[in-house]
């Protein structure tokens, strides 16, 4: 097959790696790829948000089948636009992708299928939003509905900064996707990154993974895109994935389904173990990006046959997934600054030689080459090292050992504590 692989980040190079491997991929083309990705598969310069450019693109080149990585190009319907001109997509269609890019779609889906979420009102007022949080235990939690790249959620401790905050999303801050707001009660409990894959009438459940939001040790400062990520979590017992999928994951898809939006794709929950259980804090319609990283390095199945069979409706007759025993982590490289202002452009080396590293596996997100060749970052989050061990603390080793001993790069930085939680 000639398939397409839309997207940039560190989670399509890990995609792009593991599809490589399946005797059903002839031939892998990234749209618009990065730095390491270019290493492995052609890369043609068309963004993962410019529609018609890659409709033109993938329509003159006559893919067979095309992945859709980051959420921007479902929001925007491309899967319809694909689907729309006989072509092979696997991802959600924009009806379907609503459940990551309207958050109080998905409150309402969850109240109207009882999935375990947190209580919750939507406001498009100020002064109703306003006497809503009064009646709120401190600390409130405010969301922009709409996409807002990650950033669109804010916890004040106060109820005075909580209005502040609130005044501030109804006069624009994050533009139109602060139009609408949803206000929730806070969760307490540790978070877990879980992810399924579904075919629009039935799912199968992927594993759970850690990721760490925040830029800094101990869980301090801005929130990132994502600054590492590890599987196993020891809080997600195999019982509790049993409970995830017959009480969000399941009930998700079947009520998709119903409403007449059937959901196929990823089916990404992030949960909150709270004591009372399991609980949704939202749903994302694609891989998690450090998460997908991690899971593209412990399946041990072919990724490839699960999408053509998840496009084809047919997840059913696919064996269960299988997976690899070990412990897999993946520690982010960013450059300094990040997630705020950062310089572009400086040089990084050592590369191949953490790569050498028996375990050990780099993905590039923010990289490129310069004219003479050499490879630098362009973005704010730049590297991914993922290391392999027989125990989370062994892959976690690994990876620092790669990144302090093999990588060259001082005007990059990375948190020294992923994985903290299943270390304590
Ligand atoms: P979201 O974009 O909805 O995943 O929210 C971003 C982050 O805010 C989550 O990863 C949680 O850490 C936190 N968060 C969101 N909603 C809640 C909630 N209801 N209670 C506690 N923390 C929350
Ligand atoms: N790791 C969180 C995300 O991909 O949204």
């Amino acid at each position: 097959m000639r398939v397409a692989l839309i997207g940039s980040g560190g989670r399509e190079h890990a995609l792009a790696w593991k599809l490589l491997q399946s005797p059903r991929v002839d031939h892998l083309t990234c749209l618009p790829g990065n730095g390491g990705i270019a290493e492995i598969a052609d890369c043609v310069p068309v963004k993962a948000d410019d529609i018609s450019g890659l409709l033109s693109y993938i329509e003159d080149q006559g893919f067979d089948f095309v992945i859709v990585g980051p959420e921007q190009p479902l929001a925007l319907g491309l899967v319809d636009d694909l689907m729309a001109r006989g072509i092979a997509v696997f991802g959600p269609t924009q009806a379907a992708a609503q459940l990551e890019s309207s958050k109080a779609f998905t409150k309402d889906f969850c109240t109207r299928y009882n999935i375990p979420t947190a209580a919750y009102g939507v406001f498009t007022d100020l002064k109703a939003a306003k006497k809503f949080l009064q009646s709120m235990p401190a600390p409130y939690v405010l969301k922009a509905d709409g996409l807002a790249a990650g950033k669109g959620v804010v916890i004040p401790e106060t109820l005075e900064d909580a209005e502040t905050e609130l005044e501030e999303f109804f006069s624009g801050k994050f533009g139109d996707a602060s139009a609408k707001v949803v206000i929730e009660e806070f969760m307490r409990g540790q978070e877990v990154s879980f992810f399924a894959i579904s075919d629009g009438h039935s799912a199968l459940p992927m594993i759970g993974a850690q990721d760490h939001k925040r830029a800094f040790d101990g869980d301090e400062g801005p929130n990132t895109g994502g600054m590492g990520a590890y599987a196993p979590p020891p809080v997600f017992t195999d019982a509790l994935q049993t409970r995830v999928m017959n009480e969000i994951i399941n009930p998700t898809v079947a009520g998709m389904k119903e409403d007449g939006h059937p959901f196929t794709g990823v089916l990404f929950a992030g949960l909150m173990i709270t004591e009372d259980g399991p609980k949704l804090i939202e749903y994302n319609a694609r891989f998690g990006d450090p998460e997908c990283q991690v899971l593209m390095r412990a399946l041990e199945s072919d990724l490839m046959e699960i999408l053509i069979a998840a496009e084809a409706h047919q997840l059913d007759e696919v064996n269960p997934l299988k997976w690899t025993s070990d412990a897999i982590i993946n520690v982010v490289l960013a450059t300094k600054g990040y997630p705020g202002a950062y310089e572009k452009g400086s040089i990084i080396t050592g590369l191949s030689d953490a790569d050498k590293l028996e375990g050990v596996k780099v993905f590039h997100a923010g990289t490129g080459h310069d004219d003479n060749g050499d490879l630098i970052a362009t973005g704010g989050r730049v590297l991914n090292i993922t290391a392999r061990g027989k125990s989370i603390r062994a892959a976690r080793d690994l990876a620092y050992k790669a990144i302090d001993e093999k990588i060259n790069w001082p005007e990059g930085f990375c948190r020294r504590d992923i994985a903290h939680h299943a270390l304590k």
